[in-house]
């Protein structure tokens, strides 16, 4: 049974009203994307309450971490329409190690690289796939830096759905590859970087009639706040001072603004975090907007080794800035060096993260360095991809493995050397 509650969607630019049915990411009318807004008629103790009990569910879409608030996401799907793993149920982590090298005495690490196929991506999937399955979509598609590609070809085989994706050739870590091919989406390396990818896609799901499943779509959005609402249900409803993630196309954070607006409206919270949205600095147009009151709107050729967040136009930008000013949020960008520097600390704390995530742990201890976020607030911090979505920079960069003859002697003199 679909739970209570209203679905609806609308155009932020000119107001106009979409059918749910609608296969549309932005409006025919003026290009806007399109907002979903959820209408849940039930008080926030009632939903709390609700949310307390689905979480000891172990079988059916209760025992995914997305559909537990399903009034929250999209009330109006039935079971039957709904595609999972499940996915969702990430720990809230807290590591002293981590903390310290950050900066601040309260940090909560939400580990989203502990989904189904290692990445955050599968909180909107699951959301954007049940879409397409009940609006009879022939295929679904996406462009991709890795991450959603894998995440869109695991669920479209779930759901026996033709998958496409278009990636940056050559600029997509062997990890994510890896899984979009083991999943049998149909995979196309284009000469171009994301935004490239994105721009032909745009064009082409209109002329090939397939649906596409990016972040500008308003169904994936709705799922990952649910990254944001296990967060505050596992935190018991006590809203931490400041939430920091990973920023590239911007659809995380403008998923989070939106979360934090839901959960505050409806009661399960009393006062908004402060998001901070970190880029690489190759890679970092919003950050140098925000820099500038967000007067302006770059956009920049990207390079950083983080090739998750590698984009220079970032396609959810006008509702990023809602979510940065809805929330008194801020930007910051962090360099290649800060971000592996932060990543070898994740890892080597036995947490372990891929490049994009650890611009989050980076940016924090710029924030608390700079005096933005204080030592003694509290700090959630989102790592967004799987240690071993990219295992090529580990190669590259980590302590290689020695050698030895299988003898006591040899391993003797192995330990001794270090
Ligand atoms: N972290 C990881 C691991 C990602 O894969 C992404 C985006 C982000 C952070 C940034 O999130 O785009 O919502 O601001 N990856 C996309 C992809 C672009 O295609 O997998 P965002």
């Amino acid at each position: 049974m679909p739970a209570r509650g209203l679905c609806r969607l609308t155009c932020p630019g000119c107001s106009r009203e979409f059918d749910e049915q609608t296969t549309d990411s932005s409006c025919r009318d003026c290009g806007s994307l399109l907002n979903l807004i959820v209408e849940n008629p039930d008080a926030a103790d009632v939903l709390a309450r609700r949310f307390d009990d689905r979480r000891g569910t172990m079988r059916g879409v209760f025992a995914s971490g997305v559909w537990r608030y399903r009034e929250l996401v999209v009330p109006t799907f039935s079971d039957q329409q709904i595609v999972s793993y499940p996915e969702g149920n990430t720990p809230l982590i807290g590591n002293p190690r981590i903390a310290a090298w950050t900066g601040v005495e309260r940090l909560m690490i939400k580990h989203e690289g502990l989904n189904p196929t290692g990445s955050f991506k599968d909180r909107g999937m699951t959301v954007a796939i049940s879409q397409a399955k009940r609006t009879g979509a022939r295929a679904v598609a996406c462009a991709s830096t890795g991450n959603t590609s894998a995440s869109l070809a695991a669920y479209a085989a779930l759901a026996g759905l033709p998958g496409v994706v278009l990636v940056p050739a050559g600029k997509i870590s062997t990890g994510k590859l890896a899984q979009t091919v083991a999943h049998g989406a149909l995979t196309l390396a284009v000469r171009g970087d994301f935004d490239v990818c994105l721009a032909l896609l745009r064009q082409a799901s209109d002329a090939l009639g397939v649906y596409m499943v990016n972040s500008v779509n308003p169904f994936r959005l709705a799922g990952q706040r649910t990254i944001v609402f296990e967060m505050l249900h596992q935190l018991e409803w006590a809203a931490p001072d400041w939430i920091v993630l990973p920023a590239g196309n911007l659809g995380n954070t403008s998923a989070f603004g939106a979360a934090l607006e839901v959960a505050r409206a409806v009661g399960l919270i009393d006062r908004i975090p402060r998001i901070a949205a970190i880029q690489a600095s190759g890679a970092a147009p919003f950050a140098a907007a925000f820099a500038d009151g967000f007067r302006t709107h770059p956009t920049v050729q990207p390079e950083t080794i983080a090739t998750a967040i590698r984009i220079g136009a970032p396609a959810s930008w006008d509702r990023a800035i809602n979510a940065i000013r809805g929330t008194n949020g801020v930007v910051a960008a962090v360099t290649d060096d800060e971000i592996l520097e932060a990543k070898m600390i994740v890892d080597a704390a036995g947490v372990g993260c891929e490049p994009a995530s650890a611009a989050s742990i980076a940016g924090l201890r710029q924030l608390v360095a700079r005096g933005v976020i204080g030592k003694s607030e509290h700090v959630v911090a989102v790592l967004t991809g799987h240690v071993l979505k990219d295992p090529g920079i580990i190669v590259e960069r980590g302590r290689p493995p020695i050698e030895i003859d299988p003898t006591l002697a040899a391993l003797e003199t192995a330990l001794r050397a270090q």
